[in-house]
């Protein structure tokens, strides 16, 4: 694997299985008595986080732990950041304090590509969501929690058909799955009103579709896309209730799923807006597994950027 994990791009398709088979390996181990592995004892990961985060930054910070890294968490409120300090004077901090690993999240796309390109730091540098660019461990959490539930003996995801349904303009999880799930052999249709779509979407190398009611059926996996209302400055669709109604996943669309199809989303949910309460509590429903599968997931990627092959 390269030095840093930036976008899903990073990493060739057996680079991608590799962190997949390494999380389920690490799984196993971590079911035992034993949690804890000492792998990463001695080195320092840093979680800096400029935006809010529930699910990865505990996740990542359960996951080093378990490797017996030493973690320290650093959010933008109450540090220096608020007083204006820059991310390079922050960088050169972090160096200075000896961290082997940056896990970062920051609302502008671009700001981990910044922070690994400009050697202000040795360390790893890992993207925990960089605005509406890129989310590469949700997306490898979320291929991983699909082998898990689809393609548990061959670990292949060649040939499933997954609906990425919603917000998509807005959405570095979309991102992120859609160029991993490519790699990795699925189809993916991604299903939104035009105002939220970007607009090179096409050079995406996916179908796209506005109507969510037809092919229902067809789908393997149905990952739903939280409505970004921080990230929208204009209006992109008359009113919530319209939205809920052409795009949100419902009792009547659940009832029409195939009776294999998962349903997925990465969390934080809009209960009632784009996802129905019943439908996420679904016996369809593996979006707690998600959450699970993330502290795997980023053990394997702690595990192989810092630790060894
Ligand atoms: N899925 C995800 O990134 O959730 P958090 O914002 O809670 O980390």
């Amino acid at each position: 694997m390269k030095r840093h994990l930036l976008s899903i791009a990073d990493l060739s398709k057996d680079e991608a299985l590799n962190v997949l088979d390494t999380a389920a390996e690490l799984a196993r181990i971590t079911e035992t008595p034993v949690k804890k592995l000492p792998t990463l004892r001695g080195r320092t990961i840093v979680n800096l986080f400029f935006e809010d985060s529930t699910r990865t930054r505990i996740s990542f910070e359960a996951a080093a732990k378990r490797l017996s890294a030493d973690v320290i968490n650093f959010s933008a409120r109450g540090s220096s950041l608020s007083k204006g300090e820059s991310l390079k004077d922050t960088a050169l901090t972090l160096q200075a304090m000896g961290a082997d690993g940056v896990v970062i999240r920051h609302p502008a796309s671009g700001a981990a590509h910044r922070l690994a390109s400009q050697e202000w730091m040795s360390g790893s540098v890992i993207n925990a969501g960089d605005g509406t660019h890129e989310h590469p461990t949700q997306a490898l959490l979320d291929a991983f929690t699909i082998r898990e539930n689809l393609r548990e003996s061959t670990g292949d995801l060649t040939d499933l058909n997954v609906a990425i349904v919603g917000d998509v303009l807005h959405s570095r999880v979309a991102r992120s799955n859609v160029l991993l799930l490519k790699k990795l052999g699925a189809r993916v249709t991604l299903i939104a009103p035009p105002t939220l779509l970007p607009v090179a979407v096409n050079s995406w190398g996916c179908n796209v579709k506005y109507d969510f009611d037809s092919d229902l059926k067809t789908y393997d996996v149905v990952m739903m896309l939280r409505v970004q209302r921080e990230r929208m400055e204009d209006a992109f669709f008359p009113s919530e209730r319209e939205y809920a109604r052409r795009y949100g996943l419902n009792a009547a669309r659940l009832s029409q799923l195939n009776s294999g199809c998962i349903v997925m989303h990465p969390g934080p949910m809009n209960r009632g807006l784009e996802i129905s309460a019943d439908s996420a509590d679904s016996d369809k429903s593996v979006i707690v597994d998600q959450v699970k599968n993330g502290v795997a997931v980023r053990m394997a990627a702690l595990y192989l950027l810092l630790g060894g092959e």
